[in-house]
């Protein structure tokens, strides 16, 4: 396997983990300082929603919606920036603030629908939304350098539960707010990059995509504003608690 491409020479202080295949990052998704420019295949992240989420004392999860708008596009740029041309970004939305998202989602992106098959919010006389965006884009606004579409071709929707029963039920909602089932990470991965290549989430959480890039074999650069959660991902994917351990 190839090593990780981080800067040569970056200052290490912030690689809270490392060995030659996954780098968990204490720092800022807006400035990915160790990740040279196009040196990433794939991004998948699932950003704070802006709905007032407590994950700790270095982020803020309630601001007012046009300086969220600014905010996403902070680290969507940082993103387009680490991501080499023909690589694609997977970004999991809000659906009520999608307008103040778009002004700075370059053209053309695609939306596509994540149905869930159970509700969790059972209401009369309304309809009870049970679907997320998540925001598809490929850098340069060709086609992806890899698409492994799962039936042959690639419906812009697709199923899986993630009502608020299941997400319970993910051991690390203990320890984090708003863990994601692995299997949402393995669909993206398996269809947008091969094993080898570099995946990134620069706002990892509690490191579902850093442990799913690892079990299939890809290599992984992942940050997280909050040290607690970088943490958290190391046991997930080193199964240990140690600095700069592998
Ligand atoms: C919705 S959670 C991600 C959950 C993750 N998908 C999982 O499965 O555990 C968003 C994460 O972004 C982190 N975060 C917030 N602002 C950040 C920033 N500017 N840079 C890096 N991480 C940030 C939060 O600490 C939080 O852990």
């Amino acid at each position: 396997m190839t090593a990780l491409p981080l800067r040569p020479g970056c200052d290490q202080t912030r690689v809270l983990y490392q060995d030659e295949r996954t780098a968990l990052i204490h720092g800022d998704a807006r400035e990915m300082a160790e990740v040279p420019a196009a040196a990433v295949d794939l991004i998948i992240t699932d950003p704070p929603f802006n709905l007032g989420v407590r994950y700790g004392t270095a982020s803020k999860d309630r601001r007012p919606p046009s300086l969220y708008g600014a905010w996403t596009g902070e680290w969507l740029r940082e993103c387009l920036r680490v991501l080499k041309p023909g690589g694609q970004l997977y970004a999991l939305m809000p659906l009520k603030w999608v307008p103040w998202w778009l002004p700075y989602v370059p053209q053309p992106f695609r939306i596509l629908a994540w149905c869930k098959t159970m509700a969790h919010l059972h209401r009369e006389k309304t309809y009870i939304r049970a679907w997320e965006p998540v925001l598809w884009l490929v850098k340069g606004g060709g086609l992806p350098a890899t698409f492994h579409p799962r039936d042959g071709e690639e419906l812009d929707w697709f199923t899986g539960s993630n009502a608020l029963g299941e997400s319970r039920r993910i051991p690390q909602k203990r320890r984090h707010p708003t863990p994601r089932p692995d299997w949402l990470y393995e669909r993206f991965i398996l269809e947008s990059s091969e094993p080898d290549m570099v995946v990134c989430d620069p706002m990892m959480g509690s490191g579902t995509g850093a442990y799913v890039a690892r079990k299939l074999g890809r290599r992984f650069i992942g940050y997280d504003i909050e040290e607690k959660y970088v943490h958290l991902a190391s046991e997930r994917v080193f199964g240990i608690n140690e600095s700069k351990g592998g």
